[in-house]
C-alpha cells in the first residue's frame, strides 16, 4: 500500500490525514482540548509570540541537532509523549510509535492506558522506553504496574500530576466517548463512515486478538466487578508530595514529574528525587484556563535548571518551536499530538513521518540560526514579544 504521509510537508498535512481516516469521535478526542479550548490556542499563540533571533555568518555546514539527556546522547532534542489513544487510532500503534521513536533515536513514553501489554512494546519497539504512570482510584493496584514497568526493564517513570480529576472535554461528551470505551448507535454510525479505520484498526483488534481493545497496563484486581470498570478507572485526588516519595522509593531508575507549571512545585519535586519534570499543561486538555508551559518555563529554569532535567511540552508543531523551548532553557521537547497524528494517519510510517518532518525542521532552523549545536542555544536568541490578551507571562 502506497504510504500517502510521505507527501506530508508538515505537521498539519498529517493532521488532514489522520482526521480523514478516524471516526469524527476518536479524531476529535486527539485533536480537541477541554472547555472552551482557551489553553490549546494560548498554547500556539505563546509560541508564535517568541522570536527567534539568528545570528550569520557562522559555517552552518557541520550542525548536529542531538543532546544528551539523562545521560544519554540521542539523535534530535524530542522525546515522544505519552497520548492514551495510540493504541485506538493505529493496531498496536504503541509499538508503531516506539518503533518510530527508535529509528529516530529518541526516548518512547508508553501511557497508562495504552492497548498493548507493556513486555510487548518494550520487546518490538527496541530503543529507549519510559513509562508513564496514573494512579487510579485504587493506589495499591497502581503501584502494582509501577513494579511491573519497572521489572519489565522500562528507562525512566514518568509520573502525571497534573490530573487529578476527570478532564472536561465536552466534544467528547457530545460524541458519546466514555470511559472505558463502549459500542453506542452513534459510534457504531461514526465507525461505518470511516471504513479504513474500521476495518484497519478496530476489526484487527477483533479479529487478532478476539476482543475489543483492552487496558492490559491497568492492573484491576481479579475480584473487581466488571459494570464497576469505570469507577475503577477514576484518578486519584488524593494525591500529595508523600505520594511522591512513595513512587521515588519504589521506582531505581530516572524518575520524571509530568504536569508541573509554578517554581515552587518544580522545587517541590526536585526535593522528592525527581530527576527530571515535564512542564506541560497536558496540551490544554486538563486545565482551560492554565499558563502556557512556555510563559512558566523560564522561572522553572531558574529555580531548578541547576538541579533537574527539564522536558517542556504543550503545543509544539514546528522545529522553530522546538528551538524556541530550548533557548528558554528546556533540555528537550516532548511531542504528542505531532507523532499522534502521524501514527493516526498510517501507523508507523506516520510516525516516523512526523519526525522525519520535524528533524528536518530544526536542522534548517538551526541553519538559518547560525547555530551548529543546540548546546550553544540561549536567551539571547529569542526575543519575547508583547501579547493582547496578555495574563503577565509575556514582556515586551
Ligand atoms: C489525545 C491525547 C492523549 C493524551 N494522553 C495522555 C496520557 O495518557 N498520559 C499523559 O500523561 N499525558 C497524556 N497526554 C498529554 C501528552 O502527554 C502531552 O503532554 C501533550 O500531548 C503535549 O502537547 P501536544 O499534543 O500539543 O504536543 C495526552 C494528550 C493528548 C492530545
Amino acid at each position: 500500500m502506497t504510504d500517502l504521509t510521505r507527501n506530508a510537508l508538515n505537521i498539519e498535512d498529517l493532521r488532514r490525514m489522520a482526521k480523514r481516516r478516524l471516526t469524527k469521535a476518536l479524531f476529535e478526542f486527539c485533536d480537541r482540548g477541554s472547555e472552551d479550548e482557551v489553553a490549546m490556542r494560548d498554547n500556539r499563540a505563546a509560541l508564535d509570540h517568541i522570536k527567534l533571533m539568528p545570528r550569520v555568518l557562522n559555517d552552518v555546514s557541520g550542525r548536529d541537532p542531538a543532546i544528551t539527556l539523562f545521560g544519554k546522547s540521542q539523535a534530535l532534542p524530542l522525546v515522544i509523549a505519552p497520548t492514551g489513544p495510540a493504541g485506538f487510532v493505529w493496531y498496536r500503534g504503541e509499538i508503531a510509535l516506539a518503533r518510530a521513536a527508535t529509528a529516530a533515536d529518541i526516548p518512547y513514553t508508553l501511557s497508562s492506558t495504552g492497548n498493548t501489554p507493556m513486555e510487548t512494546i518494550l520487546a518490538e519497539g527496541g530503543g529507549t522506553q519510559w513509562y508513564q504512570l496514573y494512579v487510579w482510584a485504587d493506589v495499591a493496584a497502581s503501584l502494582v504496574t509501577v513494579e511491573r514497568a519497572r521489572d519489565a526493564g522500562f528507562e525512566a517513570l514518568v509520573f502525571t500530576v497534573d490530573s487529578p480529576t476527570p478532564n472536561n472535554r465536552e466534544f467528547d461528551t457530545r460524541n458519546g466517548v466514555v470511559f472505558p470505551p463502549k459500542i453506542t448507535v452513534q459510534g457504531a454510525i461514526d465507525s461505518l463512515l470511516h471504513p479504513r479505520w474500521l476495518v484497519g484498526t478496530l476489526a484487527r483488534y477483533v479479529l487478532a486478538d478476539g476482543h475489543m481493545p483492552k487496558f492490559p497496563n491497568v492492573h484491576i484486581p481479579d475480584d473487581f466487578p466488571a459494570e464497576k470498570r469505570a469507577d475503577f478507572l477514576a484518578r486519584n485526588d488524593t494525591l500529595d508530595w508523600d505520594f511522591l516519595r512513595r513512587v521515588r522509593d519504589l521506582w531505581p531508575r530516572t524518575l520524571i514529574v509530568k504536569g508541573i507549571l509554578h517554581p515552587d512545585d518544580a522545587v517541590r519535586a526536585a526535593d522528592c528525587g525527581a530527576n527530571g519534570i515535564i512542564v506541560s499543561n497536558h496540551a490544554g486538555n486538563t486545565n482551560d484556563a492554565a499558563v502556557t508551559p512556555i510563559d512558566a518555563l523560564p522561572a522553572v529554569v531558574e529555580a531548578v535548571g541547576e538541579r533537574v532535567t527539564i522536558i517542556i511540552d504543550s503545543g509544539f508543531r514546528r522545529g522553530s518551536d522546538v528551538l524556541k523551548g530550548l533557548a528558554l532553557g528546556a533540555d528537550a521537547v516532548a511531542i504528542g499530538r505531532a507523532t499522534l497524528y502521524g501514527v493516526g494517519a498510517a501507523g508507523e510510517a506516520g510516525a516516523s513521518r512526523a519526525l522525519q518532518i520535524l528533524a528536518a525542521e530544526i536542522h534548517r532552523t538551526m541553519g538559518v540560526m547560525g547555530l551548529t549545536d543546540l548546546g550553544s542555544l540561549g536567551r539571547d536568541h529569542v526575543v519575547l514579544l508583547a501579547r493582547i490578551p496578555s495574563y503577565g507571562g509575556a514582556v515586551a
